[in-house]
């Protein structure tokens, strides 16, 4: 049953939704969590940094909404509102996150629901990260109930300029000045310039432990 069926009955609260969302934000945290350890026991490489997770806010929820023109209702919360449940992926390199993502892809019991690679394709404030929007069956005790979870994935560096970008967006509610933008812009450049080096330097670096026979 799709979470969106559940709350079609009014007599559903707002209890039932976060316990749903938190249930999901466990099972895809602890699938993430198991894939990197099986990582590194065959490979000796760690692809996650950090993982971060969140539950979003019911005044973001009921804005969101609202910006959409719709009712703050709770089937329109899960139908609408994609990114109740959010988990955020930092890795090292950005090789990693494609293999990330094509291990999240190859679960057998998630469903991707739809993917946009801001990463190959930078959004205009510079922003750069990988977005997969999947779904987790959660089983209760009468029930199976598919819920949506957004994964994003993105490098310590596009992080870095993620959170500070976020920052200055709100300090100007959404109106910064020309310059900042177009600074923050050139920044998220130069992050892209960094990612690109740190893994031409990554590669160089293994490939030398290999000629020196070091493990
Ligand atoms: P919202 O942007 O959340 O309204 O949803 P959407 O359906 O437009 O999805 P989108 O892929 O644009 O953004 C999803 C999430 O990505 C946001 O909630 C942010 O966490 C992040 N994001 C998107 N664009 C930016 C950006 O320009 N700067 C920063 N810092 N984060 C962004
Ligand atoms: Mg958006």
């Amino acid at each position: 049953m799709q979470v969106a069926e559940v709350f079609q009955d009014s007599a559903e609260s707002w209890e039932t939704l976060i316990f749903l969302y938190n249930s999901a934000l466990k099972e895809v945290g602890t699938k993430l969590e198991i894939l990197n350890d099986e990582f590194v026991h065959i490979h000796k490489y760690n692809p996650i940094e950090y993982i971060k997770s969140r539950i979003k806010s019911p005044e973001s929820i009921c804005k969101k909404l609202k910006r959409h023109g719709r009712d703050t209702s709770l089937e329109n919360m899960v139908r609408y509102v994609n990114d109740i449940a959010g988990i955020r992926i930092v890795c090292s390199f950005t090789s990693d996150i494609y293999g990330m993502a094509e291990m999240i892809g190859k679960q057998n019991d998630l469903t991707v629901i739809s993917v946009k690679d801001y990463i190959k394709h930078p959004k205009e404030s510079g922003y750069k990260s990988y977005h997969m929007l999947v779904s987790v069956p959660i089983f209760l005790s009468d029930r199976v109930v598919d819920t949506k979870v957004e994964i994003q994935i993105r490098t310590i560096a596009m992080d870095f300029w993620a959170s500070l970008e976020h920052k200055i967006y709100y300090k100007f509610e959404g109106n910064a000045p020309e310059y900042i933008s177009r600074d923050l812009k050139e920044c998220s450049e130069i992050v892209s310039m960094m990612d690109a080096k740190m893994l031409q330097l990554n590669k160089a670096i293994l490939e030398a432990k290999v000629q020196q026979g070091i493990d």
